[in-house]
């Protein structure tokens, strides 16, 4: 066999700890020719590149094993799919099947939820602004609102009197878990007083009744604790309703916030490592709630955790389309896919695999995305070989956020497939044209060109 010429690389030492980054791991740990069976060189020619994948088997799993994960510690737990995660309608309705109702904070989320087929009565309206029509709807068809303001409170009891019925609510509360920075916008705050005072304006109405709590402390928590302190504080303020204003708080909603196997950014060690197991959140928010609650008192636990759930169902295979040295020495790539499709970029490095063995030692490489701006960095610092152009990366996890969050920004939104449990590959969202992009333009007549 002929060798081939491998260029010599020289890698700056920068004073830190060794690793064991080589070019054989490399090899054995990062080459990717599958997804669930399907051939990435199969998708891509019949789905093009950058292409977003979704495992139908993951997402199942990954959701089995967090419902299993609470429901044998806990008797009464509701999962609710939070929408702004990822409201794909294939996504949501795999999650609906699996028995998640639905968590919303817009108009347009209730509609989507509704459109699938989900009742009013098992969709959770949250957020800190829901217009009045939308409030309206969502009341009158039953579903459950998790108040964030007094004005919210005042525009609730005048639905309530034009419907000539008592309406039940949540108030959503923030505390101090321990979590910096603290997410004290939303809801009322607990310690000053002011989510009393909440409970109070309700008391004061004939129109208002309180049955439950609300709270979501931000999101990737690293830290199962501040879930325990979230949960003692949730049930000392529940009884402290009870006794001392009469409504019977029927569940404490947790919000979501529990993290993914993704790699923040600034974080050196593998997500394996850093990113403690979904039983640790679940013995510990349980264990709170059964030592915090009163005898044969069991409210309902309401869980509306996103990424935790659907981030590591999907991928992006995305394609090397230029290389260059940098001036630093570090080796840069052009992709075909950037931060446009893929917001979540921004804070976290994905896992790079590559579609085929690679020659050649690791080096410091940065990728970047297509867009003729600055900031479209998708990782920023990988140890890769060098990537011949047409290699196909397989980014992971990114199943949470980027198809709500990506942007109509300079390309098109490719399209998005998903492999169901046969191996069958499903069009799930097709690919943006111009269409899409001047679809709601209008160009006023003394502008026309030709
Ligand atoms: C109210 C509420 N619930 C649930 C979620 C889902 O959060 P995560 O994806 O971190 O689990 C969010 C996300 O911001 C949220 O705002």
């Amino acid at each position: 066999m002929k060798r081939v010429y491998e260029k010599p690389v020289i890698n700056r030492i920068n004073v830190g700890f060794a690793n064991k980054v080589s070019g054989k791991a490399f090899y054995s740990s990062r080459v990717r020719d599958n997804i669930d069976g399907v051939p990435i060189e199969e998708l891509v020619e019949k789905f093009g590149s950058p292409l977003f994948v979704f495992s139908e088997r993951r997402l199942r799993e990954k959701f089995r094993n967090f419902k299993r994960a609470f429901e044998t510690r806990y008797p009464n737990v509701e999962f609710t799919w939070s929408y702004k995660t990822n409201y794909l309608k294939a996504i949501c309705a795999i999650l609906h099947q699996e028995g998640e109702t639905a968590e919303v904070v817009s108009e347009f989320e209730y509609e989507k939820a509704r459109r699938l087929g989900i009742p009013g009565d098992r969709i959770i309206f949250n957020g800190p602004y829901k217009p009045l029509p939308a409030l309206e709807r969502a009341i009158s068809e039953g579903a459950r609102i998790n108040v964030d303001t007094f004005e919210e409170l005042a525009d609730i009891e005048e639905i309530a009197k034009k419907l000539g019925q008592k309406v039940k609510v949540g108030i959503r509360i923030n505390m101090d878990t321990g979590i910096k920075p603290q997410w004290s916008r939303f809801g009322f705050n607990l310690e000053s007083g002011q989510a009393e005072d909440a409970v109070k304006r309700i008391a004061s109405s004939r129109w208002l009744e309180l049955n439950g709590l609300h709270c979501h402390m931000g999101t990737f928590i690293l830290e199962p604790k501040a879930y325990e302190i979230e949960v003692k504080k949730m049930v000392e303020f529940a009884y402290l309703i009870e006794d001392n204003y009469g409504y019977k708080i029927e569940y404490l909603d947790i919000g979501g916030g529990l993290p993914s196997k993704n790699r923040l950014k600034g974080i050196y060690l593998p997500p394996e490592v850093a990113v403690p197991d979904i039983e640790e959140y679940a013995e510990r928010i349980t264990t709170a709630l059964l030592e915090n609650l009163r005898p044969g008192d069991f409210p309902k636990l309401v869980i509306e955790a996103g990424r935790a759930i659907v981030d590591e169902a999907g991928f992006l295979i995305t394609t090397v389309y230029a290389t260059k040295r940098l001036p630093n020495g570090y080796r840069g790539y052009v992709l075909d896919a950037g931060v446009n499709i893929l917001f979540t970029a921004f804070w976290y490095n994905f896992k790079v695999e590559v579609d085929r063995p690679l020659r050649g030692s690791p080096e410091p490489s940065i990728l970047y995305g297509p867009l003729c701006m600055n900031i479209d960095v998708i990782n920023d610092l990988e140890y890769l070989p060098p990537l011949p152009r047409g290699t196909r990366l397989i980014l992971s996890p990114v199943g949470a956020y980027n198809t709500t969050q990506w942007m109509q920004f300079i390309r098109y939104r490719p399209n998005v497939v998903l492999i169901d449990l046969e191996g069958n590959v499903h069009l799930i969202r097709e690919a943006e044209d111009i269409e899409d992009i001047e679809g709601k333009e209008r160009l006023p007549d003394h502008l026309k060109l030709n």
